[in-house]
């Protein structure tokens, strides 16, 4: 078998494997299993393309000495990162990995018309490579700079207000119409004289675009916004594939681009937006309580619960649903709910968990951190899953979720949540929501109908003491 054959086997199977990774996190049972598969695919991707380059290399030594430094230094930085990281700053430094690609695109696409052993020189680059190239270096740039300012907006570096320069949509757009109408005359030209100020002012479009495309939207749409950056650099990814000939990074980034898009489709459907209403801003910049009509009524008095009531309530309780929401990622309460989920089990009472797909500031946090503390997946549901027996539950534990389960939705037609789909916890007997006080709202800026029905006591306070108290006299309660 020659290398090349050789590369294109394992490349192959490197994409198979990223294919069957991508089914396997689908479903948190399979998750494990499908995060292995891709390290598998990617150990074998890297061997083949290190190997290949390395057998082309006309300084062996100096070839592999370099990467080795790079591989190093990438990984180091990495584990450092991943190991530090919380949970809750998990989407900026998504946002920081994805301005990574968009570099790696941009640099790819220059060293591809710049250096190209014969080609470009030899007015041999034809103006599909060059249209490739150009369209690299474009998704690259606005990657890059878009990632850097999601990150600092998550961070809290710079302001989330959105910035709302006058004609901003316009200012996008002429930006879009520019990048036209420099490709075509890049994709005719011929040298590197000829074809390189197209290419660098393509650039500067680009970084530009990135920049303001993301500083127009609001802080709190920056997860939908990450989501869609991640659909970018798989695409700029792809595009490097095609400027390079390499197939499996083609694939990769093809499923990276695919799955960001649809990734970005399902959290807007989570939260009833569409993602045109995201890129053209308005919504998530904290004030959206003051467009919201609901957020005025008055709808009557709370009633506030203690540790022991909700003890003795879930002792004599048959089944008990939980819905975590962004207060349990803050609280890191995660870890004494698994613990009262295991005693409340223990005790014969039956416990599961309703998941909201958009239940936290990104997809999928709150099944990351209930598997994080050991929740067995067998009893962790998905929305549609336990939405309509919630008819048939005693107690319903709210942990720091508030609009995933605002009946307003449902309600209020003029809600700024109108229509998202809700979890319909105020069916159940019994709601106990775990809160810090009365005065915040949840990330909508909506006030919350269901906190001052009859059948729901308020639990103010930390959520992770709460619950540890709730397991202290529980254990009291149980005993005596
Ligand atoms: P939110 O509506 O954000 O409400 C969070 C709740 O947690 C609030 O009631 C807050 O009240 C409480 N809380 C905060 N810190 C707490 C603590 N230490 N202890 C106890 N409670 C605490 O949460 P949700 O129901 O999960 O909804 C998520 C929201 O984020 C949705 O509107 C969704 O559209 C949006 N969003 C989600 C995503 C993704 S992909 N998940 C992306 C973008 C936006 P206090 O402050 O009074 O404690």
């Amino acid at each position: 078998m020659t290398a090349v054959s050789f590369q294109s086997v394992a490349y192959l199977l490197a994409a198979l494997l990223f294919i069957l990774a991508l089914a396997g996190l689908s479903k948190q049972k399979t998750a494990k299993r499908g995060n292995y598969l891709g390290i598998l695919g990617m150990a074998i991707a890297l061997v083949a393309t290190i190997g290949l380059a390395l057998l082309h290399a006309e300084n062996i030594l100096l070839a592999a000495g370099l990467m080795a430094v790079a591989i190093a230094f990438g990984a180091v930085c990495g584990v450092h990162k991943a190991r530090h990281v919380e949970m809750t700053a998990m989407p900026q430094l998504v946002a920081l990995l994805h301005c990574f690609v968009g570099a790696a695109a941009v640099l790819v696409g220059f060293n591809s018309f710049l250096m190209e052993p014969g080609g470009y020189f030899a007015g041999q680059m034809n103006v599909y490579h060059l249209g490739e190239i150009g369209l690299a270096i474009f998704i690259g740039g606005v990657t890059f700079t878009g990632s850097i300012i999601a990150n600092l907006k998550l961070s809290g570096k710079i302001p989330g207000k959105p910035l709302t320069l006058p004609g901003r949509n316009i200012i996008n757009l002429a930006m879009l119409i520019a990048y036209v109408a420099l490709i075509v005359p890049f994709g005719l030209s011929r040298g590197v004289e000829a074809g390189l100020p197209f290419l660098i002012v393509i650039l500067i479009v680009s970084l530009v675009l990135g920049i303001h495309l993301v500083m127009s939207i609001g802080g709190g749409d920056m997860p939908v916004v990450v989501s869609m950056l991640n659909s970018f650099s798989g695409w700029a990814a792809a595009m490097a594939g095609f400027t390079l000939g390499n197939d499996l990074l083609i694939v990769t980034g093809a499923l990276v681009g695919s799955s960001g898009a649809y990734l970005s489709h399902i959290m807007c459907k989570g939260m009833n937006r569409t993602f045109t209403g995201v890129i053209l801003g308005g919504y998530g910049n904290g004030d959206a309580s003051k467009k919201s009509g609901g957020s005025k009524q008055d709808y009557g008095e709370h009633t506030e619960t203690t540790v022991e009531d909700v003890a003795r309530l879930l002792k004599d309780a048959k089944s008990v649903v939980v819905t975590p929401g962004y207060g349990m990622a803050v609280a890191r309460a995660q870890f004494p709910v698994a613990s009262l989920t295991k005693q409340l089990l223990a005790a014969g009472i039956d416990v599961k968990f309703g998941i909201h797909p958009v239940a936290g500031r990104m997809p999928g946090h709150m099944n990351v951190l209930l598997a994080e503390a050991k929740v067995p997946y067998d009893i962790v549901y998905e929305m549609d899953e336990i939405n309509d027996d919630f008819d048939n539950v005693d107690v319903v534990l709210v942990i720091g979720a508030n609009d995933t389960v605002n009946p307003s939705a449902e309600t209020e037609p003029d809600s700024p949540i109108a229509g998202m789909p809700v979890l319909r916890v105020w069916n159940a007997g019994k709601v106990i929501v775990f809160k810090r006080s009365m005065g915040n709202a949840g990330y909508s800026g909506v006030q919350n109908p269901l906190f001052f029905n009859d059948n729901t006591d308020m639990l103010l306070g930390d959520a992770k003491s709460s619950v540890e108290s709730i397991i202290g006299e529980l254990k009291k309660q149980l005993r005596s």
